[in-house]
Protein backbone atom coordinates (compact mmCIF):
# COMPACT_ATOMS: atom_id res chain seq x y z
CA UNK A 1 0.00 0.00 0.00
CA UNK A 2 1.33 3.38 -0.73
CA UNK A 3 2.17 5.76 1.85
CA UNK A 4 0.58 8.92 2.79
CA UNK A 5 2.26 12.01 4.17
CA UNK A 6 0.73 14.29 5.97
CA UNK A 7 1.48 17.28 6.55
CA UNK A 8 0.02 20.82 7.95
CA UNK A 9 1.02 24.42 7.33
CA UNK A 10 -0.72 27.67 9.14
CA UNK A 11 0.14 31.01 8.01
CA UNK A 12 -0.34 33.93 10.94
CA UNK A 13 -0.98 37.13 8.66
CA UNK A 14 -1.93 40.24 9.81
CA UNK A 15 -5.51 39.80 8.56
CA UNK A 16 -5.79 35.76 8.43
CA UNK A 17 -4.43 32.90 9.73
CA UNK A 18 -5.00 30.21 6.93
CA UNK A 19 -4.31 26.37 8.18
CA UNK A 20 -4.05 24.23 4.94
CA UNK A 21 -3.33 20.39 5.53
CA UNK A 22 -1.31 18.74 2.76
CA UNK A 23 -0.97 14.94 1.68
CA UNK A 24 2.01 14.28 -0.44
CA UNK A 25 1.54 11.42 -2.11
CA UNK A 26 4.33 8.74 -3.66
CA UNK A 27 4.78 10.29 -6.74
CA UNK A 28 5.12 13.81 -5.02
CA UNK A 29 2.27 15.41 -6.27
CA UNK A 30 0.43 17.68 -3.21
CA UNK A 31 -3.23 17.62 -2.11
CA UNK A 32 -4.80 19.85 -0.12
CA UNK A 33 -7.17 17.94 2.16
CA UNK A 34 -8.09 20.46 4.92
CA UNK A 35 -8.62 23.90 4.65
CA UNK A 36 -9.35 26.29 7.66
CA UNK A 37 -9.64 30.07 7.90
CA UNK A 38 -10.00 32.81 10.79
CA UNK A 39 -9.95 36.51 10.82
CA UNK A 40 -6.72 38.07 12.52
CA UNK A 41 -6.41 39.72 15.60
CA UNK A 42 -3.60 40.70 17.56
CA UNK A 43 -1.12 41.37 14.96
CA UNK A 44 -0.41 44.58 13.36
CA UNK A 45 2.50 45.27 10.17
CA UNK A 46 3.31 41.29 10.97
CA UNK A 47 3.90 41.48 14.40
CA UNK A 48 2.11 40.31 17.73
CA UNK A 49 0.53 43.19 19.52
CA UNK A 50 -2.34 41.59 21.43
CA UNK A 51 -0.85 37.01 22.15
CA UNK A 52 -4.26 36.02 23.89
CA UNK A 53 -6.37 37.22 20.83
CA UNK A 54 -3.69 35.74 18.20
CA UNK A 55 -4.29 32.27 20.47
CA UNK A 56 -8.13 32.63 19.69
CA UNK A 57 -7.48 33.37 15.95
CA UNK A 58 -4.87 30.32 15.61
CA UNK A 59 -7.55 27.77 17.44
CA UNK A 60 -10.25 29.25 15.32
CA UNK A 61 -8.15 28.44 12.17
CA UNK A 62 -7.28 24.87 13.42
CA UNK A 63 -10.78 24.38 14.26
CA UNK A 64 -12.33 25.08 11.15
CA UNK A 65 -9.75 22.71 9.42
CA UNK A 66 -10.30 19.93 11.85
CA UNK A 67 -13.70 20.05 10.97
CA UNK A 68 -13.36 20.10 7.57
CA UNK A 69 -10.91 16.65 7.61
CA UNK A 70 -12.77 15.31 10.06
CA UNK A 71 -9.38 14.85 11.94
CA UNK A 72 -7.34 16.53 15.20
CA UNK A 73 -4.14 18.92 14.36
CA UNK A 74 -1.46 18.62 16.93
CA UNK A 75 1.37 20.11 15.04
CA UNK A 76 1.82 22.32 12.42
CA UNK A 77 4.63 23.87 10.43
CA UNK A 78 4.38 28.00 10.99
CA UNK A 79 5.59 30.95 8.82
CA UNK A 80 7.52 33.41 10.29
CA UNK A 81 7.85 37.07 8.77
CA UNK A 82 7.76 40.91 9.84
CA UNK A 83 11.01 43.29 10.03
CA UNK A 84 13.00 41.14 12.30
CA UNK A 85 13.62 38.80 9.21
CA UNK A 86 17.16 39.20 8.24
CA UNK A 87 19.07 37.28 5.66
CA UNK A 88 23.11 36.78 4.85
CA UNK A 89 24.83 34.84 2.28
CA UNK A 90 27.75 32.34 3.35
CA UNK A 91 30.45 30.24 1.41
CA UNK A 92 32.30 27.76 3.52
CA UNK A 93 34.77 24.89 2.30
CA UNK A 94 36.59 21.45 3.49
CA UNK A 95 39.34 20.11 2.26
CA UNK A 96 40.18 16.32 2.56
CA UNK A 97 43.48 14.47 2.43
CA UNK A 98 42.27 11.70 0.40
CA UNK A 99 41.80 13.18 -2.80
CA UNK A 100 39.56 10.46 -4.00
CA UNK A 101 36.75 10.69 -1.51
CA UNK A 102 33.38 10.02 -1.94
CA UNK A 103 31.49 13.28 -0.29
CA UNK A 104 29.06 11.86 2.36
CA UNK A 105 25.83 13.57 3.90
CA UNK A 106 27.86 14.28 7.31
CA UNK A 107 30.87 16.67 5.01
CA UNK A 108 27.76 18.60 4.10
CA UNK A 109 26.17 18.72 7.64
CA UNK A 110 30.14 19.76 8.74
CA UNK A 111 29.61 22.51 5.96
CA UNK A 112 26.28 23.49 6.93
CA UNK A 113 27.42 23.50 10.98
CA UNK A 114 30.46 25.87 9.86
CA UNK A 115 28.29 28.44 7.94
CA UNK A 116 25.95 28.52 10.56
CA UNK A 117 28.70 28.73 13.44
CA UNK A 118 29.90 32.23 12.32
CA UNK A 119 26.74 34.23 12.52
CA UNK A 120 24.72 32.13 15.81
CA UNK A 121 24.19 34.48 18.78
CA UNK A 122 21.48 34.77 21.07
CA UNK A 123 20.13 37.47 19.99
CA UNK A 124 19.20 35.63 16.30
CA UNK A 125 17.71 32.84 15.62
CA UNK A 126 18.11 30.48 12.36
CA UNK A 127 15.33 29.88 10.68
CA UNK A 128 16.72 28.53 7.11
CA UNK A 129 20.30 27.59 5.78
CA UNK A 130 19.68 27.01 2.29
CA UNK A 131 21.80 25.76 -0.10
CA UNK A 132 22.46 27.65 -3.55
CA UNK A 133 25.20 25.33 -5.09
CA UNK A 134 28.14 23.10 -4.43
CA UNK A 135 31.33 23.90 -5.78
CA UNK A 136 33.62 20.34 -6.11
CA UNK A 137 37.39 20.99 -6.34
CA UNK A 138 36.87 24.45 -7.85
CA UNK A 139 35.57 23.17 -10.62
CA UNK A 140 32.18 21.31 -10.73
CA UNK A 141 29.28 23.41 -9.72
CA UNK A 142 27.04 20.46 -8.56
CA UNK A 143 23.34 20.57 -6.98
CA UNK A 144 23.73 17.00 -4.73
CA UNK A 145 27.65 16.15 -3.83
CA UNK A 146 26.57 13.29 -1.87
CA UNK A 147 28.37 10.16 -3.66
CA UNK A 148 30.55 12.09 -5.51
CA UNK A 149 34.37 12.29 -5.53
CA UNK A 150 36.25 15.22 -4.52
CA UNK A 151 39.26 16.29 -2.59
CA UNK A 152 37.77 19.66 -1.84
CA UNK A 153 34.14 20.72 -1.25
CA UNK A 154 32.64 24.55 -1.30
CA UNK A 155 29.34 25.39 -0.29
CA UNK A 156 27.42 28.39 -0.60
CA UNK A 157 24.81 29.11 1.52
CA UNK A 158 21.63 31.58 2.18
CA UNK A 159 20.89 31.90 5.98
CA UNK A 160 18.09 33.46 7.05
CA UNK A 161 17.82 34.65 10.55
CA UNK A 162 15.10 36.27 13.33
CA UNK A 163 15.15 38.47 16.24
CA UNK A 164 15.07 35.05 19.13
CA UNK A 165 12.78 37.46 20.97
CA UNK A 166 9.93 37.83 17.98
CA UNK A 167 10.14 34.24 17.40
CA UNK A 168 9.76 32.94 20.72
CA UNK A 169 7.05 35.10 21.09
CA UNK A 170 5.39 33.46 17.93
CA UNK A 171 6.49 30.09 19.27
CA UNK A 172 4.53 30.88 22.74
CA UNK A 173 1.48 31.83 21.20
CA UNK A 174 0.91 28.59 18.46
CA UNK A 175 1.97 26.37 21.77
CA UNK A 176 -0.64 28.41 23.76
CA UNK A 177 -3.04 27.38 21.48
CA UNK A 178 -1.85 23.57 21.76
CA UNK A 179 -0.42 23.55 18.67
CA UNK A 180 3.05 22.05 18.63
CA UNK A 181 5.55 23.97 15.83
CA UNK A 182 7.55 21.32 13.49
CA UNK A 183 9.06 23.84 11.47
CA UNK A 184 8.92 27.43 10.44
CA UNK A 185 9.36 28.85 7.22
CA UNK A 186 10.11 32.41 6.24
CA UNK A 187 7.35 34.21 4.22
CA UNK A 188 9.44 35.57 1.08
CA UNK A 189 10.74 31.89 1.10
CA UNK A 190 7.51 30.26 0.99
CA UNK A 191 5.34 32.83 -1.15
CA UNK A 192 8.22 32.82 -4.09
CA UNK A 193 8.24 28.59 -3.83
CA UNK A 194 4.39 28.99 -4.57
CA UNK A 195 4.84 31.53 -7.60
CA UNK A 196 8.31 31.30 -9.28
CA UNK A 197 9.00 29.02 -12.14
CA UNK A 198 12.68 28.00 -12.36
CA UNK A 199 13.07 30.04 -15.63
CA UNK A 200 12.61 33.44 -13.40
CA UNK A 201 14.96 32.38 -10.84
CA UNK A 202 17.59 31.84 -13.36
CA UNK A 203 17.05 35.04 -15.03
CA UNK A 204 16.68 36.74 -11.81
CA UNK A 205 13.19 38.05 -10.21
CA UNK A 206 11.70 39.80 -7.51
CA UNK A 207 8.65 38.68 -5.59
CA UNK A 208 7.07 40.92 -4.01
CA UNK A 209 4.11 39.91 -1.49
CA UNK A 210 2.23 42.27 -0.39
CA UNK A 211 -0.02 41.31 2.32
CA UNK A 212 -2.28 43.23 5.05
CA UNK A 213 0.75 44.50 7.09
CA UNK A 214 3.68 43.81 5.25
CA UNK A 215 5.62 43.73 1.60
CA UNK A 216 8.14 40.76 1.80
CA UNK A 217 10.97 40.84 -1.01
CA UNK A 218 12.76 37.63 -1.93
CA UNK A 219 15.39 38.27 -5.37
CA UNK A 220 16.37 34.92 -6.60
CA UNK A 221 19.19 34.85 -8.98
CA UNK A 222 21.19 32.26 -10.57
CA UNK A 223 18.66 29.63 -9.59
CA UNK A 224 18.77 30.49 -5.91
CA UNK A 225 17.59 33.06 -3.17
CA UNK A 226 19.57 35.93 -3.19
CA UNK A 227 18.09 38.14 -0.54
CA UNK A 228 15.11 38.77 1.37
CA UNK A 229 13.54 41.68 3.61
CA UNK A 230 9.76 42.11 5.47
CA UNK A 231 8.88 45.88 4.82
CA UNK A 232 5.85 47.20 7.55
CA UNK A 233 3.72 47.83 4.98
CA UNK A 234 0.69 47.01 3.24
CA UNK A 235 -3.05 46.79 2.24
CA UNK A 236 -4.29 48.14 6.05
CA UNK A 237 -2.42 51.54 5.04
CA UNK A 238 -4.69 51.49 2.05
CA UNK A 239 -7.66 51.43 3.64
CA UNK A 240 -6.90 53.33 6.25
CA UNK A 241 -5.83 55.87 3.68
CA UNK A 242 -9.18 55.29 1.99
CA UNK A 243 -11.00 55.69 6.04
CA UNK A 244 -9.31 58.75 6.59
CA UNK A 245 -9.83 60.73 3.65
CA UNK A 246 -13.54 59.67 2.87
CA UNK A 247 -14.75 59.63 6.62
CA UNK A 248 -15.62 55.94 6.89
CA UNK A 249 -15.23 53.38 9.60
CA UNK A 250 -12.06 50.59 8.61
CA UNK A 251 -14.62 48.12 7.50
CA UNK A 252 -16.48 50.21 5.27
CA UNK A 253 -13.34 51.41 3.95
CA UNK A 254 -12.07 47.80 2.96
CA UNK A 255 -15.20 46.88 1.27
CA UNK A 256 -14.86 50.04 -0.78
CA UNK A 257 -11.33 49.32 -1.61
CA UNK A 258 -12.16 45.59 -2.34
CA UNK A 259 -15.31 46.56 -4.67
CA UNK A 260 -14.32 49.35 -6.57
CA UNK A 261 -10.82 50.37 -5.99
CA UNK A 262 -7.98 50.25 -8.57
CA UNK A 263 -4.42 51.43 -8.73
CA UNK A 264 -4.02 53.46 -11.54
CA UNK A 265 -5.98 56.93 -11.59
CA UNK A 266 -5.73 57.07 -15.58
CA UNK A 267 -6.91 53.44 -16.47
CA UNK A 268 -9.89 53.81 -14.14
CA UNK A 269 -13.29 55.31 -15.38
CA UNK A 270 -14.76 58.43 -13.99
CA UNK A 271 -18.13 56.28 -12.14
CA UNK A 272 -19.89 57.68 -9.74
CA UNK A 273 -19.69 56.01 -5.89
CA UNK A 274 -22.13 56.47 -3.38
CA UNK A 275 -20.47 56.18 0.32
CA UNK A 276 -22.27 56.89 3.83
CA UNK A 277 -19.21 59.08 5.79
CA UNK A 278 -19.53 59.25 9.32
CA UNK A 279 -21.62 62.17 10.97
CA UNK A 280 -22.70 62.71 7.73
CA UNK A 281 -27.07 62.42 7.30
CA UNK A 282 -26.88 61.92 3.89
CA UNK A 283 -24.82 59.68 1.74
CA UNK A 284 -22.55 61.66 -0.79
CA UNK A 285 -21.32 61.08 -4.04
CA UNK A 286 -17.69 59.93 -4.94
CA UNK A 287 -15.28 59.44 -8.51
CA UNK A 288 -14.59 56.25 -8.56
CA UNK A 289 -10.87 58.09 -9.61
CA UNK A 290 -10.48 59.84 -6.59
CA UNK A 291 -10.61 56.23 -4.68
CA UNK A 292 -8.05 55.56 -7.27
CA UNK A 293 -5.91 57.95 -6.63
CA UNK A 294 -6.07 56.79 -2.77
CA UNK A 295 -5.06 53.78 -3.75
CA UNK A 296 -2.38 54.85 -6.68
CA UNK A 297 -0.37 56.73 -3.94
CA UNK A 298 -0.16 54.35 -1.15
CA UNK A 299 0.60 51.26 -3.93
CA UNK A 300 3.66 53.44 -5.89
CA UNK A 301 4.87 54.14 -2.29
CA UNK A 302 5.43 50.54 -1.69
CA UNK A 303 6.70 50.13 -4.74
CA UNK A 304 9.45 52.81 -4.62
CA UNK A 305 10.23 51.28 -1.11
CA UNK A 306 10.84 47.99 -2.83
CA UNK A 307 12.86 49.79 -5.50
CA UNK A 308 15.00 51.49 -3.49
CA UNK A 309 15.77 48.07 -1.27
CA UNK A 310 16.24 46.69 -4.70
CA UNK A 311 18.93 49.68 -5.72
CA UNK A 312 20.56 49.47 -2.29
CA UNK A 313 21.24 45.45 -3.07
CA UNK A 314 22.83 46.56 -5.90
CA UNK A 315 20.26 44.22 -8.06
CA UNK A 316 18.50 46.52 -10.84
CA UNK A 317 19.47 46.04 -14.16
CA UNK A 318 20.31 42.08 -13.27
CA UNK A 319 16.52 41.04 -12.71
CA UNK A 320 15.94 39.99 -16.16
CA UNK A 321 13.43 37.74 -15.36
CA UNK A 322 10.80 40.63 -13.84
CA UNK A 323 8.80 41.74 -11.18
CA UNK A 324 6.02 38.86 -9.43
CA UNK A 325 3.00 40.52 -7.05
CA UNK A 326 1.53 38.00 -4.97
CA UNK A 327 -0.16 38.29 -1.50
CA UNK A 328 -3.56 39.83 -1.23
CA UNK A 329 -3.02 43.63 -2.59
CA UNK A 330 -1.96 41.84 -5.50
CA UNK A 331 -5.54 41.30 -6.47
CA UNK A 332 -6.10 45.15 -6.87
CA UNK A 333 -7.17 45.94 -10.20
CA UNK A 334 -4.37 47.52 -12.57
CA UNK A 335 -2.04 46.45 -9.85
CA UNK A 336 0.50 45.49 -12.99
CA UNK A 337 0.74 48.63 -14.99
CA UNK A 338 1.56 50.58 -11.88
CA UNK A 339 4.50 48.21 -10.98
CA UNK A 340 5.39 48.04 -14.55
CA UNK A 341 5.42 52.06 -15.02
CA UNK A 342 7.39 52.45 -10.95
CA UNK A 343 10.14 49.65 -12.02
CA UNK A 344 9.95 50.76 -15.23
CA UNK A 345 9.65 47.09 -17.13
CA UNK A 346 7.03 45.23 -18.61
CA UNK A 347 8.20 41.93 -16.87
CA UNK A 348 5.70 42.07 -14.26
CA UNK A 349 3.19 39.45 -13.43
CA UNK A 350 0.60 38.30 -10.91
CA UNK A 351 1.64 35.27 -8.85
CA UNK A 352 -0.78 32.64 -7.60
CA UNK A 353 -0.01 29.41 -5.77
CA UNK A 354 0.62 26.30 -8.60
CA UNK A 355 1.65 23.03 -7.88
CA UNK A 356 -1.27 21.58 -5.81
CA UNK A 357 -4.82 20.00 -6.13
CA UNK A 358 -7.86 20.29 -4.20
CA UNK A 359 -9.60 22.63 -2.87
CA UNK A 360 -8.19 25.74 -6.04
CA UNK A 361 -11.54 27.25 -5.82
CA UNK A 362 -10.71 28.76 -2.35
CA UNK A 363 -7.10 29.09 -2.32
CA UNK A 364 -5.51 29.14 -6.12
CA UNK A 365 -5.18 32.89 -5.30
CA UNK A 366 -2.29 35.58 -4.73
CA UNK A 367 -3.41 35.86 -1.06
CA UNK A 368 -2.98 32.10 -0.29
CA UNK A 369 0.98 32.13 -1.79
CA UNK A 370 2.45 31.88 0.95
CA UNK A 371 0.51 28.89 3.07
CA UNK A 372 0.73 26.57 0.10
CA UNK A 373 4.70 27.79 -0.65
CA UNK A 374 5.38 26.37 3.08
CA UNK A 375 4.30 23.17 2.20
CA UNK A 376 5.67 23.25 -1.31
CA UNK A 377 9.24 24.23 0.44
CA UNK A 378 8.90 21.31 3.19
CA UNK A 379 8.23 19.12 0.68
CA UNK A 380 11.10 19.85 -1.39
CA UNK A 381 13.51 20.84 1.00
CA UNK A 382 13.06 17.86 3.80
CA UNK A 383 13.22 14.74 1.24
CA UNK A 384 10.31 12.71 1.62
CA UNK A 385 11.97 9.99 3.34
CA UNK A 386 12.06 12.61 6.43
CA UNK A 387 8.67 13.56 6.31
CA UNK A 388 5.74 12.36 8.76
CA UNK A 389 4.72 9.06 7.36
CA UNK A 390 1.02 8.14 7.98
CA UNK A 391 0.59 4.90 6.75
CA UNK A 392 -2.45 2.12 8.70
CA UNK A 393 0.05 0.62 10.62
CA UNK A 394 1.53 4.04 12.02
CA UNK A 395 1.05 5.76 15.55
CA UNK A 396 -0.11 9.14 13.61
CA UNK A 397 1.86 9.84 16.43
CA UNK A 398 2.26 13.78 14.65
CA UNK A 399 -1.43 13.68 14.40
CA UNK A 400 -4.44 11.56 14.34
CA UNK A 401 -6.38 11.52 11.01
CA UNK A 402 -9.21 10.26 9.31
CA UNK A 403 -7.34 8.29 6.56
CA UNK A 404 -10.38 7.31 4.90
CA UNK A 405 -12.07 10.34 4.57
CA UNK A 406 -8.53 12.04 2.74
CA UNK A 407 -8.86 8.88 0.23
CA UNK A 408 -12.53 10.20 -0.28
CA UNK A 409 -11.65 13.97 -0.54
CA UNK A 410 -8.63 12.53 -2.98
CA UNK A 411 -11.42 10.49 -4.96
CA UNK A 412 -12.56 14.33 -5.64
CA UNK A 413 -10.23 15.97 -7.69
N1 LIG B 1 -9.62 42.27 -4.41
C1 LIG B 1 -8.78 42.98 -3.65
N2 LIG B 1 -8.47 44.27 -3.98
C2 LIG B 1 -7.65 44.99 -3.21
N3 LIG B 1 -7.08 44.56 -2.08
C3 LIG B 1 -7.34 43.30 -1.70
C4 LIG B 1 -8.21 42.45 -2.45
N4 LIG B 1 -8.28 41.26 -1.82
C5 LIG B 1 -7.49 41.36 -0.72
N5 LIG B 1 -6.94 42.57 -0.63
C6 LIG B 1 -6.09 43.11 0.44
O1 LIG B 1 -5.03 42.20 0.71
C7 LIG B 1 -4.65 42.30 2.08
C8 LIG B 1 -4.61 40.91 2.67
O2 LIG B 1 -3.63 40.20 2.00
P1 LIG B 1 -3.05 38.85 2.62
O3 LIG B 1 -4.16 37.93 2.94
O4 LIG B 1 -2.00 38.39 1.68
O5 LIG B 1 -2.41 39.42 3.96
P2 LIG B 1 -1.87 38.65 5.26
O6 LIG B 1 -1.10 37.47 4.83
O7 LIG B 1 -2.97 38.44 6.22
O8 LIG B 1 -0.93 39.77 5.91
P3 LIG B 1 0.67 39.90 6.03
O9 LIG B 1 1.29 38.90 5.12
O10 LIG B 1 0.94 41.30 5.61
O11 LIG B 1 0.97 39.67 7.47
C9 LIG B 1 -5.69 43.17 2.76
O12 LIG B 1 -5.15 44.46 2.96
C10 LIG B 1 -6.82 43.21 1.75
O13 LIG B 1 -7.54 44.41 1.81
MG1 LIG C 1 0.88 37.12 4.29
Amino acid sequence: MGKERIIVAMDIGTSKVTTLVGDIDNVDNLYIVGFGEAKTRGIERGVIVKSNDVVRSIKESIDMAESTTGSKISSVIANIGGYHLECRNDMEEISFENPKKTITANDIAELTAKATSNIADEEHQIIHVIPKKYILDEEYSVIDPVGLYGSKLRGEFHIVLNKTNSYMNLKRVIEAAGIRVLDFVANPIASSTAVLYPEEKDMGVAVLDIGAGTTDIAVYKDGSIEYLKSLPIGGNQITMDIAHRFKLSKEEAEDLKVNFGTAVVDYTPDEIIEIHPRGSEEPIHISQRELADTIEARISEIFELTLAELEKEGFIGKINGGIVLTGGVANTIYIRELAAAVFKTNDVRIGKPKDFKGFADKIAYPQYSTVIGMLLFKKNSIGVEQMPVVDSKSELNIFEFGKNLIQKLKNLF
